[in-house]
């Protein structure tokens, strides 16, 4: 890397593109009714750039699209399964690996093994579907991050943390009732907040201490080993790759989306140390996603697992990727746009609270900021705030920790002026921030609403009018 040049370029070069389609914003507000304002629901055709998620939305290289080619479709013992073991144990040297269709599916047959009713597991902050499959148990998912990760423009560098002073006093009072301690990195609910290896260290300890095993939620690891790299005292000097197998030294076992840092559209996996908790998750996987040497997925996606995971943790590819996320931040600052400090590793974050405070929590902030961003720009985000963590498990409902609206950058798939683009139409969005109109929920579905719930606008039927 020449230190003679500061612009950080995208470290490949395009050889398949797909087109984008304009819309106009007459067409997007149809669109939007049409989806009942719920972003989900909108047709991807209908949206120009889409930070809705990073998973499974990445650009593949060709080196994995070759690998694919050499994808071995046996039902049991393929090729494939024992190149894709050994990249995810050389990685994370854990004994047993179990593919799975994505990270979901990997915390079903976890926690479908070892929880049970009136259980308690702790995290830095469960995402959303890791919740949702503890609380499907009868269990109790425990937000415990540092309390700095509730201050959206507080700078630490690793927001991340799990708070060790309640994760000891949690085991102390209820260590029985705790078969699992999880930690997930970066804190994707908090702000795509990295962990240290610092606190992945202690934490560990005092799992260890009480007996209790230690799950690392890995689906964004090698973002995670990287601002340990820059940040973190000690590991300036060691690759990306060492860091990550430090970090997964501590811990018992993990589970893995491979939509996010395996680099792939579809995948993931479950593993661990412990023999006899493996025996049973691989019934369990026997059960749903399929024979252990293939879990739900073609022989081909195995092989694009066992390049991507690498090609994750390479230098250039990272500096970039954190790079381009912290150049939005910048953007938005001199814009005065208020988000999570500082810039996470896949998303940047929008506190909502502070910059709508004339729209109460219960007609969703950030909802109806995500709404104005799509209605402007053509911008699909979305919401992270009371929509998707108010209801709760009795019925009734509260106020989320906080109000953002995440816009999460797909793997080598936009571009710098793409990305200028989008901080055009933030910039065009805030300006406009006092006119922007709360929603309210028409059509509720039992568990994970944000996906299909149907919304309308709180007052008179407009979220942002026309300038
Ligand atoms: N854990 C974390 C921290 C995640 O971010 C996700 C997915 C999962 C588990 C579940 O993995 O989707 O493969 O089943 N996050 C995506 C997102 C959906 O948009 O943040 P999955």
């Amino acid at each position: 890397m020449p230190a003679r040049f500061k612009t950080i370029i995208e470290p490949f070069r395009i050889k398949t593109v797909e087109p984008i389609r304009h819309t106009t914003r007459e067409e997007r507000l149809e669109a939007l009714a049409r989806a009942g304002y719920n972003l989900f629901l909108l047709k991807a055709e209908d949206v120009l750039i889409d930070l809705l998620t990073d998973s499974g939305t990445g650009a593949m290289s060709s080196r994995q699209w070759a690998g694919m080619m050499m994808g071995d479709e046996s039902y049991a013992g393929a090729r494939s399964f024992y190149k894709f073991r050994d990249a995810v144990h050389e990685i994370t040297g854990f004994k047993h690996i179990i593919p799975t269709h994505q990270g979901r599916a990997a915390e079903r047959i976890l926690f479908g093994t070892a929880l049970k009713a009136g259980d308690i597991v702790p995290n830095n902050t469960h995402f959303d579907t890791t919740r949702a499959n503890i609380e499907y148990r009868g269990a109790i998912g425990l937000d415990i991050p540092i309390p700095e990760a509730h201050q959206p423009q507080l700078d630490h560098p690793f927001k991340g943390n799990i708070d060790l002073e309640k994760l000891e006093q949690v085991l102390k009072e209820n260590g029985e009732r705790v078969p699992m301690v999880m930690i997930t990195v970066t804190n994707n609910s908090g702000g795509g907040q990295p962990v240290s290896m610092a606190n992945i260290r202690s934490a560990s300890e005092i799992c260890h201490n009480h007996g209790v095993p230690l799950f690392i939620d890995a689906c964004r690891f090698a973002e995670n080993s990287w601002f340990i790299k820059t940040r973190e005292e000690g590991y300036s000097d060691k690759t990306p790759l060492a860091i990550a197998q430090e970090m997964f030294s501590y811990a018992d076992g993990c589970t893995m989306s491979a939509k996010k840092d395996g680099m792939v559209n579809i995948g993931g996996f479950l593993a661990m140390n412990n023999d006899e908790l493996a025996g049973h998750c691989r019934n369990m996987e026997i059960l749903g996603e399929g024979f252990p040497t293939y879990g739900g997925l073609a022989g081909y996606d195995l092989e694009a697992m066992a390049v991507g995971l690498f090609e994750a943790l390479e230098e250039d590819y990272l500096r970039y990727r954190i790079r381009s996320v912290a150049y939005v931040g910048e953007r938005m600052k001199v814009a005065g746009i208020p988000f999570v400090e500082p810039t996470g590793g896949h998303a940047v974050y929008i506190d909502a609270k502070t910059m709508l405070p004339h729209i109460p929590w219960h007609e969703y902030p950030a909802w109806a900021l995500s709404l104005a961003l799509y209605i402007e720009g053509g911008i699909r985000s979305v919401e992270i705030g009371s929509v998707m963590f108010g209801r709760q498990p009795d019925g009734s409902e509260k106020p989320a920790a906080m109000e953002l609206v995440r816009l999460a950058f797909p793997r080598r798939v936009y571009t710098q002026s793409h990305v200028d683009y989008l901080t055009e139409v933030l910039d065009y969005v805030s300006q406009q921030r006092a006119r922007i109109r709360g929603v309210k929920i028409v059509e509720e579905p039992p568990v994970l609403r944000h996906f299909s719930s149907r919304f309308a606008p709180a007052h008179g039927d407009i979220i942002l009018p026309e300038a």
